[in-house]
């Protein structure tokens, strides 16, 4: 893994508990949180946390993002439009691994009114410990990039 060790951090007013939770795990484990927020709970707007997410990680300022929404769709779609993004919704444990080891997934997404506290920060785990394969998968991520080009 990358040595910078800072993770940003975004959601809508839907998962503020939740990203905090991820912020304060991730902290233990050795990684910087960058928590952009927001950080009162007034209801807002996905894409623009999603996009502020993305950027921190396209300029290099932050190795990886976790964004959240009530379900990790809407703001993983603002963030997989800003070039160079590869971010995955994930609800389940595998996923978070696979889109690490077999996508390369630089953000991961999920949803606050889909999976609780405990299993998120499970996903999380699964995210941060894997690690991109490379070989026939960096082929086919190739392929996702020269979409964007
Ligand atoms: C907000 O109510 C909700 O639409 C948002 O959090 C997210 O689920 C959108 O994808």
């Amino acid at each position: 893994m990358t040595a910078n060790k800072r993770i940003v951090l975004s959601s809508d007013h839907a998962a503020i508990d939740m990203r905090r939770a991820i912020a304060d795990h991730i902290t233990a484990k050795g990684w910087e949180a960058v928590d952009i927020g927001p950080q009162t709970p007034e209801s807002t707007h996905y894409p623009a946390h999603g996009e502020a997410a993305a950027r921190r990680v396209t300029s290099g300022d932050c190795a990886l993002g976790i964004i959240l929404c009530g379900t990790g769709q809407g703001i993983m779609m603002a963030a997989n439009k800003v070039k160079g993004i590869r971010c995955g919704v994930c609800s389940d444990v595998f996923s978070a691994q696979m889109i690490r080891e077999h996508n390369d997934a630089n953000m991961l997404s999920m949803g606050a009114r889909v999976v609780d506290t405990p299993l998120a920060l499970e996903i999380v785990d699964a995210f941060l410990d894997a690690e991109f394969e490379g070989g026939r998968h960096g082929t086919r991520v190739d392929m996702i990039k020269a979409l964007e080009a």
